[in-house]
């Protein structure tokens, strides 16, 4: 990578280009949405409501008047929801017609463990299984050439994960941080480099690659009420977080930086990569476990009832 500080202004010309990004109503992922449209980028911009789906469009307006943006209704942690979504993308824009799909929308630490619709637990729903649901969905609507993307927003509290079989669910127990959300980030970042890995084997020139914002100010943090989580957030706030849009650095460069590379892992540069620019971020041996990849991969295809074979669709 370049020794410059990457920022906002070297995103290329997105001017042609589509893209689907969850949670681009709040936070980084709101950022995010903001940046590619100013690029040219149409974004499609699914929120929970209609009316957080057409605020996000408004606030975007205000700074791009001419973006293309369209508002549209999903909710991750319903696996309904993740097919009718995906069923109104394809019917509105059918074939091969997706540049860029951003797994972005994220819950984190539920204070209490909570289950969705579809009666899985509420964090590895919304985090990992609806987004593995929703990139499978879309799949077929990827375009088969270089410049195609799929990034995937995971987390620090990645490192700290461990993806446990016998408590997929927290059945067994629930710790909301350093269990539940640890482990569906972990989750991404395993089915982040698994589907690089899957996409290399089927010589599919689409890329898959993921991001995590450090530690960024967003509404993520307001569900947090554990005392030791608030102490810490309380210390290392002034000091060592960034800003939404300083968050979403790491997840523009894995979408549209050319100096981004396949299956690569972006967090922000800085002390213990919670704040700073971008650059490559570190990637612990259980997130490049292939053998862990691959039983998650099938179990999620189970839970999901989502069939996942990136080598059906072949390069033009
Ligand atoms: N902020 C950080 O320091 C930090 C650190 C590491 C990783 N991350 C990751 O960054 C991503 C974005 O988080 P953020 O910090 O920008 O938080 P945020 O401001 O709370 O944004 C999260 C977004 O996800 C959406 N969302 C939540 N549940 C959803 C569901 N069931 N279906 C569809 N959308 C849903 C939210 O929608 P609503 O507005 O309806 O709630 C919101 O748009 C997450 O994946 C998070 O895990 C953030």
């Amino acid at each position: 990578m370049s020794k410059t500080p990457w920022t906002a202004s070297q995103i290329p010309s997105q001017a042609g280009r589509r893209v689907v990004i969850t949670g681009g109503n709040s936070g980084i992922g709101f950022h995010a949405a903001l940046e590619l449209a100013r690029r040219g980028a149409e974004v499609i911009l699914p929120a929970r409501s209609e009316a957080k789906a057409d605020d996000a469009v408004r606030r975007i307006r205000q700074q791009v008047p001419d973006a293309k943006v369209l508002p549209a209704i999903l909710d991750l942690a319903s696996l309904a929801s993740v097919r009718a979504f995906a069923s109104f993308y394809a019917e509105r824009f059918a074939g091969a017609s997706l540049d860029l799909h951003i797994n972005n929308a994220g819950v984190m630490a539920l204070p209490t463990r909570e289950l969705t619709v579809d009666g899985y637990e509420r964090q590895f729903a919304t985090n990992y299984l609806g987004p593995f649901a929703l990139t499978a969905l879309l799949f077929p609507n990827l375009k088969a050439q270089a410049g195609t993307r799929v990034v995937t927003v995971a987390s620090s509290a990645a490192n700290f994960g461990k993806i446990d079989f016998n408590n997929l669910q927290s059945e067994a127990s629930y710790s909301p941080m350093w269990g539940a959300y640890a482990q569906s980030k972990l989750a991404d970042l395993i089915f982040a480099r698994a589907l690089q890995r899957r996409l290399t084997a089927a010589r599919s020139p689409i890329i898959s690659t993921s991001a995590h914002p450090g530690y960024a100010i967003t509404n993520l943090q307001a569900n947090t009420n554990g005392f030791i989580l608030k102490l810490m957030m309380a210390i290392l706030s002034p000091l060592l977080s960034q800003d939404a849009a300083g968050g979403a650095l790491p997840t523009l460069l894995a979408a549209a930086s050319p100096e981004a590379t396949p299956g690569g892992y972006y967090g922000p540069g800085g002390f213990q990569e919670l704040k700073g620019p971008p650059v490559p971020a570190k990637i612990t041996p259980a997130a490049n476990d292939t053998v862990l990849a691959d039983r998650l991969w099938s179990a999620t295809e189970q839970l999901t009832g989502v069939k996942f074979d990136v080598s059906a669709i072949r390069p033009l």
